[in-house]
């Protein structure tokens, strides 16, 4: 295993119906905490993908009038394109119904056969299509699943089981013990109580009339439960092939899962207990945010009440709807969606806020030049910018790491608005247009202190607005490519000599909504 490495995953998506906000929540939420950690100096694989089996897509292909490929490659294309427009950096994107997959898939499963840990037997219950998930009554509410507000249908049917049964102590023991760690501790508490209180049961495996499906290869009478089909990803996205594939070893075991908490017990059931069943060592940590609602309802494909991404990137752009959803809810927590909202936190945080800061420092900064109290190139020895400024700037790294490391995201956003209002402060208590017309000489050390300021507050944005942080580098007359490249530690170093030139007038960021 390599040191400093960091694997993390976002669920791969059902295809059938187009991305909302909920799946680029999820995928920017990941996005995000991969940059921040090449931004680190570590070595980052950010798998992604789409899920394209199972009932539910075959059902909704069919009231297209569409054959299921048909279907999944056009609506996987949106998803991809959804995902680029947003500036998403994964390293890989599968496809469950690319051959090369369902080959991988079948190994696995017939790997758990012959060890006996999958066999024939039948299955008696409910079933939500929805969420490709068997249920027990104290899972409904009114009898309806609540993310979907559809009835469970009754399953009864012969059906290869999987032997979850067995591994229900292991399981439960490395939950407990955080050796298989599940956050927010909240969500963790409810799965041990979920272990305690139902247990896992011997789980169905395989379906009979669903057609859409990987065969299973011992007998092609029966597909592959969705579930069991799509969790191999997470292998396959390193290239594993099997037992004694070339495969980037070294990557594993998942440094997160993330996902909304609608397929957390799944994960931290099925999923862990089919590793067991493979030898292969467990994720490091599952976590859970919350869900966007509508008026209290959860977002949803298969309900309808949607946003998408586009109607978002239309109006505000990519960088500031990256940053809109980020900072909707506490990361971890539901929390409900409104347009408006995102219009008010628009013009406060980026049009008044660092949209502000960085025309406001630009002009100052020209001003001073054409009024000769600065050079055109402005130096800074950083060593050299008052303690207080440069404390202050310190402590801010060291509790953006704290929040990062709580994967506190939205928290993350906060510190970065209290240090762009601590900048605005510092401007407004030193009146530098003052000093520029009394030519008084302290302006140098004024405006190397609010663009050195500046350019951490730049950095700090980096992940999460990236075309907007190399913007303002750019401005600044710096080269962002080459700062990123090196670790965070010497980009933020205080012995170190940055030279400002702010020549170029700074583009309009956020234009006011
Ligand atoms: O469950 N708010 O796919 P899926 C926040 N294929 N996030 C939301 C959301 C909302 N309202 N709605 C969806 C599947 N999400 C399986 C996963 S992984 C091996 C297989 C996000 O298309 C959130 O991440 O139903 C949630 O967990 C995921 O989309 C569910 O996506
Ligand atoms: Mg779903």
């Amino acid at each position: 295993m390599f040191l400093n490495k960091f694997y993390i995953t976002t669920p791969i998506y059902y295809v059938n119906a187009e991305p909302h906000i909920g799946h680029a929540y999820t995928t920017i939420a990941a996005d995000i905490l991969a940059r921040y950690h090449r931004m680190k100096g570590y070595k980052v694989f950010f798998s992604a993908g789409t899920d394209e089996h199972g009932i539910k897509i075959e059902k909704k292909a069919k009231q297209q009038n569409k054959k299921p490929k048909q279907f999944t490659d056009e609506i996987s294309a949106k998803f991809q394109l959804a995902f680029s427009e947003l500036n998403i950096t994964n390293d890989c994107f599968t496809r469950t119904t690319e051959k090369k997959y369902t080959k991988v898939v079948q190994k696995v499963l017939q790997y758990m056969y012959n060890k006996g840990d999958i066999y024939l037997g039948k299955y008696e219950g409910l079933y939500c299509v929805g969420c490709e998930q068997y249920k027990s009554e104290k899972d409904l509410i009114n009898n309806k699943c609540p993310d979907h507000q559809i009835k469970p249908e009754k399953v009864s049917e012969e059906t290869y089981l999987f032997r979850m049964s067995k591994y229900q102590d292991v399981l439960l023991k490395k939950i407990e013990t955080d050796e298989f760690k599940i956050r927010p501790i909240s969500r963790k508490n409810e799965i041990i109580s979920f272990y305690k209180k139902e247990g896992l049961k011997d789980i169905s495996f395989s379906r009979k009339n669903v057609k859409w499906g990987i065969p299973l290869p011992w007998d092609k009478k029966h597909t592959a439960y969705v579930w069991a089909d799509a969790f191999v990803n997470y292998l396959t996205a390193l290239g594993w092939q099997g037992f004694k594939s070339e495969w980037k070893k070294n990557m594993w075991p998942p440094d997160i899962h993330l996902m909304g908490k609608d397929i957390l017990r799944v994960h931290a059931t099925i999923w862990p207990a089919m590793l067991l069943s493979l030898n292969v060592a467990l994720p490091k940590l599952l976590f859970s945010h919350g869900f966007f609602l509508v008026n209290g309802q959860k977002m949803s494909k298969t309900i309808g009440n949607v946003i998408t991404p586009d109607d978002l990137i239309e109006k505000y752009g990519v960088d500031a709807t990256r940053y809109l959803l980020i900072s909707a809810t506490s990361f971890g927590h539901d929390g409900d969606i409104n347009l408006e909202w995102f219009d008010k936190k628009y013009n406060a945080d980026l049009a008044n806020g660092l949209g502000n800061l960085v025309a406001r420092s630009i002009k100052l900064a020209q001003l001073s030049v054409e009024n000769k109290t600065a050079a055109g190139h402005l130096s800074v020895l950083t060593d050299r910018c008052p303690a207080a400024v440069l404390f202050f700037i310190q402590k801010s790294w060291t509790e953006y790491e704290k929040q990062f490391n709580q994967i506190k995201l939205n928290e993350v956003i906060k510190l970065i608005n209290k240090q762009i209002k601590y900048v605005d402060n510092y401007i407004t208590v030193e009146k530098p247009w003052e000093l520029i017309k009394n030519k008084n000489n302290k302006i140098s050390e004024v405006l190397c202190n609010i663009l050195e300021h500046l350019r951490h507050i730049t950095l700090m944005v980096w992940p999460f607005m990236p075309e907007t942080a190399e913007k303002i580098y750019k401005s600044l007359g710096l080269d962002c490519g080459e700062e990123m490249k090196k670790k965070l530690k010497d980009v933020i170093k205080t012995e170190k000599k940055t030279v400002f030139t702010t020549t170029q007038d700074s583009p309009i960021l956020f234009p006011r909504i």
